[in-house]
């Protein structure tokens, strides 16, 4: 039996929060403006002085155990608790050793694959018994942290994540979830290899509330987790003739990456739509741009293709064994792709699924990875509310993406949430308990993705904006 605990659903991660003027308006699916790594800090503070603060470890044990409870249940319980510290500080010790490696993710940033390595491969693997083993191998800084992204509509996209590398909606849940600290045995093959706490069944049936129904049955369109509205009412109607000139900007400099407005036939017929499947469902691929020719930030495009992993040989994972073939060696990538893959199919076995069945909570795609390094160009509906911008947060609103690399601001706040519906993104103060981003900093760089005059390429992607022209655009994004 696993033991029980609580842990983050998807809301943590992918739900807004946008305040103006004393409205607050939150936005399902929009990047949380919250910062993991000192949440976590402070959870594991609050730990440590419930063991070691008199008088609190009585008031938690009543609370856990009830108010009557017996010498031996709290010395119990206390045990439990004092195994998670040793634990966390085990941990700790080793991850230290690689902290000045490690970039800050910040308010509303984390290094979601960096981190997902780290626990299945080092945390998930201690203790791990094949000859020469050493989970330690497998560590790595956090060294490419990226904003949430928006996450509605990206169930009827082919490829997902900033670098387009995961096509399964299975994989990318399971893989979330153990990444999150869901229970899993590596480390035991006397028991069930794969087995693990992961709610297979919960993770289809989120997925599905947000894909919403075939968008290709009826009448074309999203439903489902859809893109929030500009709420005019709160942050200022949408001037016409300027949104009418942004349209044309749009039309002439974005519509080849980011496709036709959602909210126009035109996306809808578009040949990137893929023909449908068995299922009759069809997914959409998006452009995909090389690294060197977005020049953006190249950090996340490249983690899942050159982090290397080992692994214990009894986990059935295929790679390059080592001399005594009790290790294998191969990418994080494929290495992630066949753990998640285990996982799954363990729990359709154990719960006797049909292939049907499968291919059905697989969201009738295989279990595909691809490292292309290339960043992936969205539709733009919805954008409104999700800044900062690019996939690493390093721009903080749309005025500045749309400005040369040398007028973006080299640094500034994140964690503040009131809006600025001018530049299209929250205000950047620094204040008690923000986070400052510094962009010189590799994995933060704000590069690329520039409208310059000149050649274009090396992250030149257009011609240089007006600040009429960026202002336009800006009208015309709001109506997406
Ligand atoms: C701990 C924070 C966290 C939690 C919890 C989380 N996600 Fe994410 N999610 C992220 C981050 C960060 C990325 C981007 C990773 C990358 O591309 O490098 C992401 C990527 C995604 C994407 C791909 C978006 C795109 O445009 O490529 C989808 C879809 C998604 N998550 C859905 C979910 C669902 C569904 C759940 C719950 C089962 C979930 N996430 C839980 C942080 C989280
Ligand atoms: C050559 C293709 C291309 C063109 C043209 C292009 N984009 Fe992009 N866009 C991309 C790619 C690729 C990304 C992702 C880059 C990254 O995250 O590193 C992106 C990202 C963005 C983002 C950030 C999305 C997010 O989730 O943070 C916005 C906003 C955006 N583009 C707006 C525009 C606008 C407005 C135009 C036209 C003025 C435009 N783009 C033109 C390819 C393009």
């Amino acid at each position: 039996m696993l033991p029980d605990q609580i842990g983050f659903t998807c809301a943590a991660c992918h739900t807004g929060q946008i305040e103006y003027r004393g409205t607050s308006l939150r936005i399902d699916g929009a990047p949380a403006i919250t910062d993991l790594g000192k949440f976590r800090n402070a959870l594991e503070l609050a730990l440590a002085q419930t063991d070691a603060v008199p008088g609190r470890f009585t008031r938690f044990a009543k609370r856990v155990l009830a108010e009557a409870h017996s010498a031996e249940q709290a010395a119990q319980l206390q045990g439990r608790l004092q195994a998670l510290l040793a634990k966390i500080q085990q941990v700790k010790t080793i991850t230290d050793t690689v902290a000045d490696r490690n970039v800050e993710e910040g308010f509303a940033r984390l290094d979601a694959l960096n981190r997902i390595g780290t626990q299945v491969f080092f945390i998930d693997l201690l203790g791990a018994k094949s000859q020469g083993f050493d989970a330690t191998a497998n560590l790595a800084a956090t060294t490419a942290p990226v904003n949430y992204p928006h996450i509605w509509n990206t169930h009827w996209f082919t490829w997902v994540q900033y670098d387009a590398s995961i096509l399964q909606p299975m994989f990318r849940n399971a893989g979330e979830a153990l990444g999150v600290s869901a229970k899993i045995n590596l480390v035991n093959p006397a028991t069930t290899l794969y087995k693990s706490s992961i709610p297979v069944q919960g993770l289809y049936d989120v997925e599905k509330l947000l894909a919403g129904k075939n968008p290709h049955s009826g009448i074309p369109g999203f439903t489902g987790l859809r893109s929030p509205m500009w709420p005019e009412d709160i942050l200022g109607t949408i001037d016409q003739a300027r949104k009418e000139r942004g349209r044309a900007l749009y039309q002439d400099m974005c519509q080849g990456c980011h496709l036709a407005p959602v909210n126009e036939p035109g996306f809808w017929t578009d040949k990137r739509w893929q023909p449908p499947n068995a299922a009759d469902e069809r997914y959409l691929k998006l452009v995909e741009i090389p690294v060197a020719a977005i020049g953006t930030d190249p950090g996340q495009a490249s983690i899942l293709g050159t982090r290397q992993i080992s692994l214990p040989s009894y986990l059935g994972v295929a790679g390059t064994p080592n001399e005594s073939r009790t290790i294998v060696t191969t990418t994080f990538g494929a290495a992630l792709a066949a753990v998640v893959d285990k996982t799954t199919n363990l729990w359709y076995d154990e719960h006797h699924l049909t292939e049907e069945d499968r291919d059905r909570l697989n969201g009738h795609r295989p279990n595909l990875l691809q490292t292309k390094g290339i960043y992936k160009a969205r539709p733009l509906n919805g954008i409104w509310a999700t800044a900062p911008f690019l996939h690493n947060g390093s721009v903080p609103n749309i005025y500045a993406l749309l400005s040369p690399v040398e007028e973006r601001p080299k640094t500034f706040c994140l964690g503040n949430r009131e809006y600025d519906p001018e530049k299209f993104g929250y205000r950047t103060e620094c204040a008690a308990g923000t986070f400052q981003l510094d962009t010189t900093i590799p994995g933060n760089l704000n590069t690329g993705h520039e409208f310059r005059n000149g050649p274009i390429g090396n992250g030149v992607i257009g011609r240089a904006l007006s600040h009429q022209e960026r202002l336009d655009l800006i009208e015309f994004l709001k109506s997406l």
